[in-house]
């Protein structure tokens, strides 16, 4: 049965490690991440952008899917499906959908309409036991058209947005969405320390966490950092592995052109990455 986030987070955030969250985009990709976590005994976040909720064949389709995983692959470890940077509108067809955890992200709303828009989903997240991530400053990179140009998040905003009772926090402190460039500044540690002194025990979530070096993800975790989302490094591991099998013409060898051939490299390199990450996150053992 899906979970909300809350309790794993908070578990998280009093043990000092943080759960993965890892961008789901098709069936390999949700087998993969559900048999890691049960492999690796960790819990787990399944992330859904609204783009590839569309890809999905909607959100319905998704939560059908990892339903039926979570009964079929005897998946025991705790796992939330969530919505990564939802609109209002997109929040509220995944609570609809039967998703258990939604991100709101109003980041590009002035304060006062990201709060209102923010109180509304606490509202019917309480009532329905589901998680909800707002976020603040908004994050770099681009993600579904959507570009963010990496700003650090106001503290005083933060705890604005915190207060209202979100079960956690996305704060932007110089991260970025996607590889990040040559010239990166690296993560204001300076900002997520005040962030942290304004939110108190709010599970902080860390987002673009493809290429963070180990070190600045140890550092962000002993400051409050709860959840961090993972996606393109998960991409970039599954293309290589299966630019990898075509390259060597294993396609074109018997039976090679087989789906279930063709992108079991894929599957493996995504499996490898998943547990890396949450090696790297402590979530090991954890669930
Ligand atoms: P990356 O694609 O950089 O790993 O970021 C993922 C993310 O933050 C999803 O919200």
């Amino acid at each position: 049965m899906l979970v909300s986030a809350k309790e794993m987070l908070n578990k998280a955030r009093e043990g000092k490690y943080a759960v993965g969250q890892f961008n789901i985009n098709n069936l390999e990709w949700t087998k993969a991440i559900l048999m890691t976590a049960q492999k690796l005994n960790s819990p787990v976040i399944l992330g859904v952008s609204e783009g590839a909720g569309k890809y999905m064949c909607g959100y319905k389709t998704v939560v059908g899917m990892v339903n039926g995983m979570l009964d079929s692959l005897n998946i025991t470890v705790p796992v939330a499906l969530h919505l990564d940077h939802g609109s209002f509108e997109g929040a509220i067809a995944c609570i609809n959908a039967g998703f258990s955890s939604v991100m709101f992200d109003g980041s590009h709303y002035p304060i006062q309409e990201n709060i209102e828009k923010t109180t509304k989903l606490v509202n019917t997240c309480e009532i329905l036991g589901l998680s909800l991530e707002a976020e603040v400053g908004s994050i770099g990179g681009e993600e579904d058209g959507v570009i963010g140009a990496g700003e650090c998040a106001d503290p005083d905003e933060c705890k604005m947005i915190a207060d209202l009772g979100v079960t956690m926090l996305a704060a932007g402190i110089g991260n970025i969405h996607g590889k990040y460039p040559e010239n990166w500044a690296g993560l204001s540690f300076e900002t997520l320390a005040a962030v942290k002194e304004k939110v108190g025990d709010m599970p902080l979530v860390l987002h673009g966490g493809t290429g963070i070096p180990a070190d600045m993800i140890q550092k962000a975790i002993s400051l409050g950092v709860a959840k961090i989302n993972v996606n393109t490094e998960c991409q970039l591991a599954f293309a290589a592995a299966t630019r990898e099998y075509v390259e060597a013409g294993k396609d074109l060898q018997g039976k090679g052109f087989d789906p279930r051939k063709l992108l079991a490299p894929g599957f493996d390199a995504i499996c490898a990455t998943v547990a890396e990450k949450m090696e790297l996150f402590g979530s090991v053992g954890k669930a």
